[in-house]
């Protein structure tokens, strides 16, 4: 993304015909992690470094029955934080709806529509406390796609600081895409900060891929960069 003003991207072809040009597909996360690379982002396309225009983007994550507009569903936190400030065009926009009337073909959808810009280029996520990737709570397959999930525990109460500190606010069930859908990237880019998340880095990076770390999954990936500070290092 941070290449992206208004040019394509081509990728390479094994057919006799020239290389589609396609433009620049981000899978993108919320979360409190990611909001500095949003702000860098914005100011940069503030100062005219960068444009959105043939940027698509995919959202990892929605949370099922927290209406669009709810103030801490994935939806509003992408407008405000990201979407509202630059001139991504809306209809590139790919945020999953968890108030689909059908869950599963909602996912299947977005699976579809992933495909039909020949995959994604650039997933940034962040992670759990628990070492889960978008919403791929311990035990989920590594080869895992699009679906919907119950949420761990642990999640909804980490996630309880978003809703007033009240654990019966957070929704119990999210759409999430897989392990498989964010590995499938050419490249993936993990954001790991604090010392909630100490544990779940040494899992991630020094212990062996395990599907109850599923951020693990990254040390398969040819292309993958974990950003992290120094607190999320106190147990390497
Ligand atoms: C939620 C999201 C994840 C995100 C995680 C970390 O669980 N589903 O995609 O990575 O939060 O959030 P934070 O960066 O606020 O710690």
């Amino acid at each position: 993304m941070l290449h992206a003003p208004a040019q394509y991207f081509s990728l390479a072809s094994t057919s006799s015909s020239p290389p589609a040009e396609r433009p620049f597909v981000i899978g993108l996360p919320t979360g409190a992690s990611p909001i500095g690379v949003y702000k860098r982002l914005v100011n940069l396309y503030n100062d005219g470094k960068v444009s959105f225009k043939h940027v698509v983007s995919f959202n990892m994550d929605e949370y099922v029955g927290l209406p669009r507009d709810h103030p801490e569903s994935y939806h509003s936190f992408m407008w405000n934080h990201l979407f509202k400030h630059i001139d991504i065009p809306p209809e590139n926009v790919n945020i999953l709806n968890g108030n689909a009337d059908d869950l599963q073909e909602e996912c299947q959808q977005y699976e579809d529509k992933i495909k039909s810009y020949g995959g994604i280029e650039l997933f940034m996520g962040g992670i759990g406390p628990d070492g889960h990737i978008a919403f791929n709570e311990p035990g989920s397959s590594l080869q895992s796609r699009t679906r919907v999930k119950t949420l761990a525990y642990e999640t909804i109460l980490a996630n309880a600081r978003f809703f007033g500190g009240d654990v019966s606010k957070v929704p119990k069930l999210a759409l999430t895409v897989g392990v498989g859908t964010v590995m499938d990237a050419r490249e993936v880019v993990v954001i790991i900060t604090g010392a909630n998340k100490a544990i779940a880095l040494a899992k991630c990076i020094e212990e062996g891929v395990n599907h109850m770390w599923t951020v693990s999954a990254i040390q398969t990936h040819p292309r993958s960069l974990v950003v992290c500070d120094d607190d999320a290092t106190l147990e390497l």
